[in-house]
């Protein structure tokens, strides 16, 4: 495996490649959720390559971005194991020349990104959709992996790399859960031992409302009465919604397959996100 620090050694490696490439893009502090990408990656592709950045432009709090966990040297062995064949694991500097001014360009995607996540964290997709463009462009992979667990996320980079012709085909896939239904993610550390015991409530909450909407109930009560489960459980509720699972536009009628429900809450200063196919 190659570690690779600068776009231009990326670019440069990546014309030398024959056969397939995909690429995982992540933030490091890699769990079983980015082993579960880059392995599918390694079903998928000749070569496998994982980026790891923690990207400035999609934090909007200095606080988040200064805790944010980084184990490097771990996340090198990781995915080496995982079947990685290079890293491309730029600083700041290489990514973003003038920062802490940010680049002059943006890549911003209408529609998708003003709800939700989008709502809660300004900017936040503005900053995905310019570092994964400039990822998918340094790298150029044939495949690009992406998790169902950021499901609006998935949308979005979706939705950018067609309208900008990237040559790439995105792929999401599943979310990867501990055994209690927790998604795994890397902000589960920041949890206290009690809210460690909450927190599986909200995969549980989803699942019911989803099991209820399966059933013909009426999605307002649901929902209702599943952001309310999930204020007793002790959770902060942002969002629970449920959504056209294509387009994410709001639901006339409930077909099986073509509803997503979306949730975000807060336990203590954790902010958890998630979400399930009706
Ligand atoms: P990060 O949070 O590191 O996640 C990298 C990829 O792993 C994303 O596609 C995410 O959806 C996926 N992932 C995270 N937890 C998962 C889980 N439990 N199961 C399956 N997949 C999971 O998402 C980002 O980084 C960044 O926004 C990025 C796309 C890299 C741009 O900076």
């Amino acid at each position: 495996m190659v570690t690779l620090p600068t776009p231009a050694e990326a670019r440069a490696v990546r014309r030398t490649l024959r056969g397939t490439v995909g690429l995982v893009p992540t933030m490091g502090a890699l769990h079983r959720g980015h082993i579960s990408l880059i392995a599918r990656a390694a079903e998928q592709c000749d070569v496998v390559a994982v980026s790891i950045f923690v990207n400035p432009l999609q934090f909007g709090d200095p606080e988040d971005i200064a805790h944010y966990p980084r184990t490097l040297e771990a996340d090198l062995a990781v995915c080496a194991e995982a079947g990685a064949h290079v890293v491309f694991a730029p600083t700041v500097s290489e990514m973003y020349p003038a920062w802490p001014d940010p680049p002059a360009t943006a890549v911003s995607v209408r529609g998708l990104t003003e709800n939700w996540e989008g709502a809660s964290r300004p900017g936040h997709f503005d900053g995905v959709a310019t570092v994964v463009a400039k990822l998918l462009i340094q790298c150029t992979p044939d495949f690009a992996m992406f998790g169902e667990k950021d499901y609006q996320q998935l949308k979005v980079v979706n939705q950018m790399a067609n309208d900008l012709d990237l040559p790439v085909t995105i792929i999401g896939l599943p979310t990867v859960r501990e055994k209690d239904g927790l998604a795994m993610s890397s902000r589960n550390a920041y949890l206290t031992v009690a809210e460690r015991m909450a927190a599986p409530m909200l995969y549980r909450v989803l699942k019911e409302c989803a099991g209820k909407i399966g059933r013909g109930q009426l999605l307002p009560r649901v929902l209702d009465e599943g952001g309310a489960a999930l204020e007793r459980a002790g959770f902060m509720l942002d969002y629970l919604e449920a959504r056209n699972a294509e387009t994410l536009a709001t639901i006339d009628r409930v077909d099986k397959g073509s509803v997503r429900l979306l949730a975000a809450a807060r336990l203590g200063r954790t902010r958890l996100i998630d979400n399930v196919a009706v």
